[in-house]
């Protein structure tokens, strides 16, 4: 297929830059050839994408879009095919935004500007985005609440697309607005009590998995940060809009430099 402004890359060129890019964690098809086709989560992110694609607006026209943690970019193209104006990727390992450039390059959506980038660093962009992308990063973190913060603060003008690994308990299940301080405690042995699971040693082999929250907690912490949570259309995704800061939500100063 020939790409404005691109080479035009063969079906083996391809196979061999994939190659040589790989390992990929995002399955794409790079004009027939695929990506990851034997990742355990066969066909990722493309079959999770089916579940809640309906939830997102169909048209960006206008709009801006950060995609944090972008990985290959998936759905940093496809914002970009829904007519976003500006579609900006960042992940902090540039071996997958290597890969996420090649692919654009691919696909002719060249316009997509991949950059490395800590989600800790954000306030350092000095943009805000009508749509922040924030799926299967959260889990990764030390952190994690901080990171909400810091996306509510700093660069969440007004939709964030949320996602991530769940364990526990399935179920919204929203907390009185106060306990008894002796009473009160035996509530949190609830299964359905907001919950984070720590990994203090390693899950599925990766050092990076620190956090895992059942449904209420990611529900939770994602109002704690100041969103609203305006539809769920599976039991890990959540589409969510900035809302007012909660009282004595934390303020973090910009700080840092992306290159
Ligand atoms: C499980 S993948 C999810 C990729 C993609 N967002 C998706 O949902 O398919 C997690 C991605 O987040 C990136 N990541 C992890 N911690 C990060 C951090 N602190 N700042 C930026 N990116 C991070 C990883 O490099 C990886 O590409």
């Amino acid at each position: 297929m020939l790409k404005t402004g691109e080479p035009v890359l063969d079906k083996a060129q391809i196979e061999r830059r994939v190659a040589e890019l790989g390992p990929w964690f995002h399955d794409l098809d790079l004009d027939g050839v695929r990506t990851a086709p034997d990742h355990f989560l066969w066909g990722y992110p493309e079959n999770k994408y089916k579940r809640f694609r309906h939830v997102i607006p169909e048209d960006l026209s206008g709009k801006s879009v950060l995609d944090i943690g972008c990985n290959a970019g998936f759905y940093s193209f496809e914002m970009k095919r829904r007519g976003a104006a500006r579609v900006l990727g960042i992940d902090h390992d540039e071996r997958y935004l290597e890969q996420a450039r090649f692919a654009a390059g691919v696909f002719g959506l060249t316009d997509i500007e991949f950059r490395r980038g800590e989600v800790w660093d954000v306030g350092a962009l000095g943009e805000r985005f009508d749509v922040v992308v924030f799926m299967g990063v959260l889990y990764h973190l030390r952190h994690p609440l901080l990171a909400l913060d810091l996306i509510r603060e700093h660069v969440a003008d007004d939709l964030l697309l949320f996602q991530s690994l769940q364990a526990g308990s399935k179920g919204m299940y929203r907390p009185d607005p106060d306990y008894d301080f002796f009473d009160g405690l035996g509530e949190f042995d609830r299964p359905e009590w907001p919950r984070m699971h720590f990994i203090e040693q390693r899950y599925a082999g990766d050092p990076t998995n620190w956090w895992v929250p059942n449904e209420a907690a990611s529900a939770g912490m994602l109002r704690a940060a100041g969103f609203d949570i305006v539809e769920h259309p599976d039991t890990d995704v959540f589409l969510c809009r900035a809302a007012a800061a909660p009282a004595g939500a934390a303020v973090y100063p910009a700080k840092g430099s992306l290159a």
